[in-house]
């Protein structure tokens, strides 16, 4: 007798855990970490951000400087890993070399390979102080320039654009990069952070799991999506033409990217803020098309029969675009903050451990007869 389960499309709906990191209300739109609503947590830092998402609780002054100083100290990355990042052929999207960075890191590191609490939370501090390292050598490795090595007088988003362009960004871009990094740190079981709490339940260790999770960051459906809204901004070129290609792509049933989410049945909450950050950003750069562009897309999404919300790549795009970086980046940026939720996830797995090893629904035939190759 063959056991049967019952399977639902997606794993909509279903519970796959607990979990006391990330709350998300998709009716009424709010987004929760530690029980702290991210529209207050915006106006803090992505350190505080880490700090609370790591160790459930927000820092005192004292304890978030001396947090801060030691995740500085991690940032360096040994110039051997940054020779064979170097190496790698150019045609690879930036999110396969960073998939490959971190892949690499742990094999350097002596204690990559460890699931101890002491070892694993040093790791975690270790992965997340070098993610800017990474993707903006990365980023000057795809230019033919040098990396420049990190400022441990600049915080991590100041310190992130730094190496990346070269020169300090306005303040107003790094309260942006902040603010995006605060906003993207934890989703809950997104696919991503399941994928790595998933391959974390094996008992396999940090760098393995988030090598995993970064490939499934990459995915259009999922991180990929911030990309997507750009290149489709790009395509749609001027406000004149939202309207036709929008009304083209819905009569093929084309996905709009940047829209629809499996938990939020209203705006996603952080599409809110990041609104508001892209016109501020739009005014301050006296090029606000892109953005302008974006809310035309939003309203006429809502006005449609089915009404389908932005979600968080949605004014990510234009915000980032509009200060200079290029869409290539805009996924392993997206990366750099949410290795805070998959590291705080994966030493939540490793902290009570039970294999995640859901069933299938068989859907094959039954009870064949099995005749020889000869006779076939
Ligand atoms: C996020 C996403 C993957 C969620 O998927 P899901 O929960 O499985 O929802 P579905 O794809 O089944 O969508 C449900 C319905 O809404 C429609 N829909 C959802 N997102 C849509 C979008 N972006 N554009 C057009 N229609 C969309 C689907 O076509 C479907 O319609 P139907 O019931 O008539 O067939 C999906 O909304 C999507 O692909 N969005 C675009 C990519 C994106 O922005 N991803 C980033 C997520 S943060």
């Amino acid at each position: 007798m063959i056991p049967q389960y019952k399977f639902k499309e997606g794993l909509e709906d279903i519970v796959a855990g607990t979990s006391s990191i990330c709350f998300i209300d998709g009716i009424q739109g709010r987004l929760v970490y530690r029980g702290y609503d991210i529209k207050d947590l915006v106006n803090g830092s992505f350190e505080e951000t880490l700090f609370l998402l790591w160790r459930g609780k927000l820092p005192t002054a004292t304890q978030l400087k001396e947090f801060n100083e030691e995740l500085v100290s991690h940032r360096v990355v040994n110039p051997d890993i940054l020779r064979h990042l170097n190496d790698l052929p150019r045609q690879g999207h930036p999110m396969d070399h960073l998939r490959t960075a971190v892949s690499i890191n742990g094999i350097y590191n002596k204690t990559g390979s460890s699931t101890g609490e002491v070892e694993e939370n040093l790791n975690a501090m270790r992965l997340t102080a070098k993610f800017p390292t990474f993707v903006a050598a990365l980023y000057r490795f795809s230019k033919g320039l040098s990396p420049i090595l990190p400022r441990d007088d600049l915080s991590h988003a100041d310190n992130f654009l730094y190496m990346m362009f070269g020169e300090r960004q306005p303040d107003l871009f790094v309260k942006a990069m902040d603010m995006g990094l605060i906003l993207h740190a934890d989703h809950e079981f997104n696919a991503s952070t399941f994928s790595a709490r998933e391959i974390a339940s094996t008992m396999s260790d940090m760098y393995s799991a988030v090598t995993g999770a970064i490939g499934a960051l990459k995915g259009p459906l999922h991180g990929g999506a911030n990309e997507a809204v750009m290149r489709m901004l790009l395509d749609i070129g001027n406000m004149s033409n939202i309207e036709p290609w929008l009304a083209k792509a819905r009569s093929e049933r084309r996905k709009i990217m940047g829209f629809g989410h499996r938990v939020y049945k209203t705006k996603d909450p952080r599409a809110v803020v990041l609104e508001s950050m892209s016109e501020e950003i739009g005014i301050a750069t006296k090029n606000r098309s892109w953005f302008d562009m974006s809310r035309s897309i939003e309203a006429y999404m809502l006005n449609s029969d089915k009404p389908i919300y932005p979600n968080v790549d949605f004014y990510s795009a234009s915000m980032y675009y509009q200060m200079g970086i290029p869409f290539e980046l805009f996924t392993p940026i997206f990366a750099v903050s949410r290795i805070a939720g998959w590291s705080a996830h994966i030493l939540e797995q490793h902290a009570r451990n039970r294999i995640i090893r859901p069933a299938a629904e068989y859907t094959g035939p039954e009870s064949l007869t099995y005749i020889p190759i000869t006779d076939r």
